[in-house]
């Protein structure tokens, strides 16, 4: 795991963008897992200064969302439809139908979950994949207890996430319970991960994600077995990580690397 630590959320921000400008620079047609909520906003609105005044160019990305709440149509206000749309597909030059988000509103949602599957790895599978953590350490929305090798699929919300999402509607009964996400096996099989987090509330979470024993009480453990992990954090996010000052120096040393 590469462990990158930006003084604040900003800093963050910029860094996560830059690894994914630098990916999209080296592969034109790259496919990226995206994730919503409040963590990764930054980034995308930084994805887009660069569309717009460096000209990044998205015309042959495919994208696949990790999740949607069951119940909600594309056009409400907290699907994450249209907070994608919203935040960042309507600013970049992205073809819509290279932009794959799960559905709240199928009805045979076996098959349409197993569609979603086949559909990744008919375009070979996603190169990086992009992730917030919650609070109980779910990626996606794998609350705790999920299978670290479920697949997509739709998944009951934990009540500490529907009183974290309450924020961001009128109040916590209409909080969707249900939605369908990416399972951890699935997101296990990006080729590369890059996980966000902010704020001094998510300090534990991340401790136990990245230090803590794998275990499917907090999800993003699995990114353990990872190959490939980048774990982007501001300095509150990282207060109670154990080997906070190696994974410090080793990444201002592992410039050093590229010369040997
Ligand atoms: P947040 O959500 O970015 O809004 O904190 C992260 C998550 O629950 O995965």
């Amino acid at each position: 795991m590469r462990i990158i630590i930006e003084p604040d959320y900003e800093g963050m921000s910029k860094k996560a963008a830059q690894i994914v400008a630098e990916r999209i620079r080296n592969k034109p047609d790259i496919v990226l897992g995206l994730a919503t909520g409040s963590t990764p906003l930054g980034m995308y609105q930084e994805l887009v200064r660069l569309h717009k005044e460096e000209g990044l160019d998205f015309s042959k990305v495919t994208t696949f969302n990790l999740d949607e709440y069951w119940g909600l149509s594309p056009s409400h206000p907290q699907s994450y439809h249209y907070f994608m749309w919203n935040n960042l597909f309507s600013h970049i030059n992205i073809d819509p139908d290279r932009v794959y988000i799960p559905s709240g509103r199928v009805r045979d949602i076996k098959t349409y979950c197993q569609w979603y599957e086949d559909k990744i790895k008919q375009v070979g599978g996603i190169d990086l994949q992009i992730l917030g953590i919650g609070r109980d350490g779910h990626i996606g929305f794998n609350e705790p207890g999920s299978s670290l090798g479920s697949r997509t699929r739709i998944k009951t919300l934990a009540p500490e996430t529907v009183e974290d999402n309450a924020r961001f509607f009128k109040n916590k009964d209409e909080v969707p319970r249900y939605a369908i996400t990416m399972g951890v096996g699935t997101i296990m099989e990006a080729k590369e991960c890059m996980l966000l987090a902010s704020g001094k509330n998510k300090a534990e979470a991340v401790q136990k994600c990245v230090e803590g024993p794998v275990s499917s009480e907090c999800t993003s453990s699995a990114l353990q077995l990872h190959p490939k992990v980048i774990i982007v954090l501001d300095e509150e996010a990282s207060q109670n990580l154990k080997r906070k000052d190696y994974y410090i120096y080793a990444e201002r040393i592992a410039s050093r690397l590229e010369e040997i």
